[in-house]
């Protein structure tokens, strides 16, 4: 009797306490992904927002605009980012830092690093409603260009190279033009980076892009890690030469060539144990005629690893493949990197801990696990105390316009990162 009279007073003493916490407006958190899904909108009612496009630059005014409603102190850097800054109580402090990205892939979703970007806003919305006041200064930074290189936050921890510049997305812009486009300034980059320790510590909420979550009914994901990627354009270059009258023997079909390659990435990148992965996305072909030898094919390779000792492995025996392709193809085989490279980042323990506790106190369940995917935080991990949310992705679909994640899985990652915020902010100096 006594003990069931003590666990439903401490049922309400629990409720009690979860009541009084701040939360977030899942409606309005879910209008707002709404309202950065207009710009871009196209006819078929999908969005098309691929970095430096007048679409990405329009949603920038608009982030820029809501940010500054919200009473921020708000301006683009040199590399295109926007940084939004809310005084904390004490100004000795280093402030606590978070975003994402609004850029997409080309026939992208509504939700990866809109996700992230969004919730952050109504994190600010939440706090200014409460009249809360924390002790460190709080920063939004919404990176610039995330889906073509990490751009912004490579900037932000002082490795975005000259090389990265000329480095040219689906929009037709380099990055260097983009730069430019989205109010930076490619001679003044090196003014962007912070250093070591000048962020108290950094989060991102974002959606798993992966179906662990959705498949083990868990609500919010600890991320432990985040997998290096690199890039490289693979340019074959052998004849084009009239299809009718070459035979079969003497010709030097560059697509021919690709075609065999892209099937030995995927053996090759098989062959190896473990779970890097490496995929050939892109494909070029010229001069693309039905009656003509394709004289020259450029194609993307990516891989990707938590260890860059495994991407390097897997990299060079897809190169020397690759060259006894070309060999027996009679092309010529060339491997330029890109500078769009982000090194694999493991998540600081103890911000992971704090996520864990305020997600807990949420009445949520979590799980650690791996990132798959790349984000803004690998790099931010570089120069702060780094820690990644996730939430679920229906079927595990990302990068694509069937993306989906509900308003009330939203809703929970930014009562996460809301009191992961406010909890970091009591402990940290
Ligand atoms: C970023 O979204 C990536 O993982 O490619
Ligand atoms: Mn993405
Ligand atoms: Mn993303």
């Amino acid at each position: 009797m006594y003990l069931r009279l003590f666990s439903i007073f401490l049922v309400l003493g629990l409720s009690t306490i979860l009541a009084q916490k701040p939360k977030v407006k899942q409606d309005r958190l879910e209008n707002r992904i709404f309202e950065l899904a207009k710009f871009g909108l196209q006819e078929n009612g999908e969005t098309e927002r691929v970095a430096f496009s007048d679409a990405d630059a329009a949603a920038q005014k608009w982030v820029v605009q809501t940010l500054k409603g919200l009473g921020l102190d708000v301006h683009i850097d040199f590399a295109g980012n926007i940084i939004g800054k809310r005084g904390g109580g004490n100004t000795s402090l280093k402030p606590i830092s978070f975003g994402s990205h609004i850029d997409r892939v080309p026939n992208g979703g509504n939700y990866d690093g809109c996700v992230g970007s969004m919730a952050s806003l109504e994190v600010l919305e939440v706090l200014n409603e409460n009249q809360i006041v924390t002790k460190h200064p709080l920063e939004i930074i919404i990176f610039s260009n995330e889906e073509g290189g990490v751009m912004g936050s490579r900037a932000i921890a002082g490795h975005l190279g000259k090389d990265a510049f000329k480095v040219v997305n689906s929009t037709g812009y380099s990055m260097g033009e983009g730069i430019m486009r989205l109010g930076g300034d490619t001679t003044r980059i090196a003014e962007v980076a912070r250093k070591k320790d000048e962020i108290a510590a950094f989060l991102e909420l974002h959606i798993e892009q992966g179906g662990t979550l959705e498949k083990e009914n868990i609500q919010i994901g600890i991320v432990a890690g985040i997998v290096g990627l690199k890039w490289w354009e693979v340019e074959f270059t052998g004849f084009a030469n009239h299809a009718g009258t070459t035979p079969m023997n003497a010709r030097q079909d560059a697509l021919l060539a690709a075609a065999k390659f892209i099937v030995a990435v995927n053996e090759i990148t098989n062959s190896f144990e473990g779970a890097q992965v490496g995929t050939v996305g892109k494909i070029q072909a010229e001069p693309g005629a039905p009656n003509v030898i394709p004289g020259k094919v450029i194609t993307s390779l990516e891989i990707r690893d938590l260890s860059s000792k495994v991407i390097e492995k897997v990299y060079e025996a897809i190169k020397t493949k690759g060259e006894e392709i070309a060999k027996g193809s009679n092309v010529q085989i060339e491997f330029r990197p890109l500078d769009t490279t982000a090194d694999p980042a493991i998540m600081t323990t103890s911000i992971q801990d704090e996520i864990a506790t305020s997600a807990e106190l949420l009445g949520l369940s979590t799980k650690r696990m791996p990132s798959g995917a790349g984000h803004d935080a690998q790099d931010m991990a570089l120069i702060a105390p780094t820690g990644m949310i996730f939430v679920p992705s229906k079927g595990g679909i990302s990068h694509s316009p069937k993306e989906f994640t509900s308003a009330e899985d939203m809703a929970n990652g930014a009562n996460v990162l809301l009191h992961t915020i406010l909890a970091l902010d009591k402990k940290l100096d």
